[in-house]
């Protein structure tokens, strides 16, 4: 069986080499555009997606309101975010990929934000305080993590009460394989770490969250057994 550190270096590799070659998560295969053309018009070539939702369009973030990106990749969401919550807000991209991260960065001095930082650091183990944000967002990365229990603790422990968890990700019709499991490149490719609706969302009920509920984003197409889900969930 691999291990976690192994999944972990594997996951952080590819999307090192994927920076300097932008394409979807799982090739294209969970997706299709995610975000309305206007969105990104105005934003550097290099803020690529490599997400498989658009969590910040469902979010319903407020002027004012701290977020939490869990694996900011480029970081086209935490600035599309920024956005939304304005400069009396802030957004805080979590990435351990350094290549990601001095991307999200230099995207980030293009566009001249300052209400948006980039922290490295695993989503397992957050670099942020208890009680320290009102949303939790991240986008095809929950799926990359061996341990997502401890995503899911770590997401609940730094929402504030009241705060809301809202996630794009890969979800699966059946469980994967042994087989599949131990292929590196699905691994990698946002497929084979992937779990049943059903245990991702028990897996978010028994950190704590409430009001547990998915949408589909982007169905499941032909020959394949996962597709595209937004996933909501509250701290009350
Ligand atoms: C599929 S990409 C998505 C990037 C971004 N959310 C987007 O939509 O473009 C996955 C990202 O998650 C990061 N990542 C994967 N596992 C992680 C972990 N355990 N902790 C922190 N970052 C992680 C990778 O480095 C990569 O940047």
């Amino acid at each position: 069986m691999v291990s976690s550190e192994e999944l972990k270096a594997q996951v952080s590799r590819v999307y090192a080499e994927k920076i300097e070659q932008p394409s979807s998560c799982c090739e294209g295969a969970c997706s299709e555009p995610i975000y309305p053309e206007e969105t990104q018009k105005d934003l550097p070539d290099g803020v690529a997606s490599f997400g498989c939702g658009n969590p910040v369009a469902l979010a319903s973030l407020r002027p004012g309101e701290v977020v939490l990106d869990l694996g900011s990749g480029a970081g086209l969401d935490c600035f599309l975010a920024a956005q939304k919550v304005g400069p009396k807000g802030s957004v805080i991209g979590v990435d351990f990929t350094p290549a990601m991260l001095e991307k999200a960065r230099a995207n980030q001095a293009e566009l001249g934000l300052t209400n948006v930082t980039f922290r490295q650091g695993d989503i397992e183990a957050l670099p942020l305080e208890d009680a320290s944000v009102d949303a939790v967002i991240s986008n095809c990365v929950v799926n990359l993590a061996p341990d997502k229990d401890a995503v899911f603790r770590e997401a609940f422990r730094v929402l504030r009460s009241g705060g809301r968890l809202m996630v794009s990700d890969i979800v699966l019709e059946r469980p994967a394989t042994e087989e599949e499991m131990a292929d590196l490149a699905l691994y990698a490719g946002c497929i084979s770490g992937s779990l049943p609706a059903q245990e991702y969302l028990g897996k978010i009920r028994d950190a704590g969250f409430t009001n547990v509920r998915y949408e589909v984003e982007s169905p499941t197409k032909e020959g394949q057994f996962w597709f595209s889900a937004a996933v909501f969930a509250v701290k009350d």
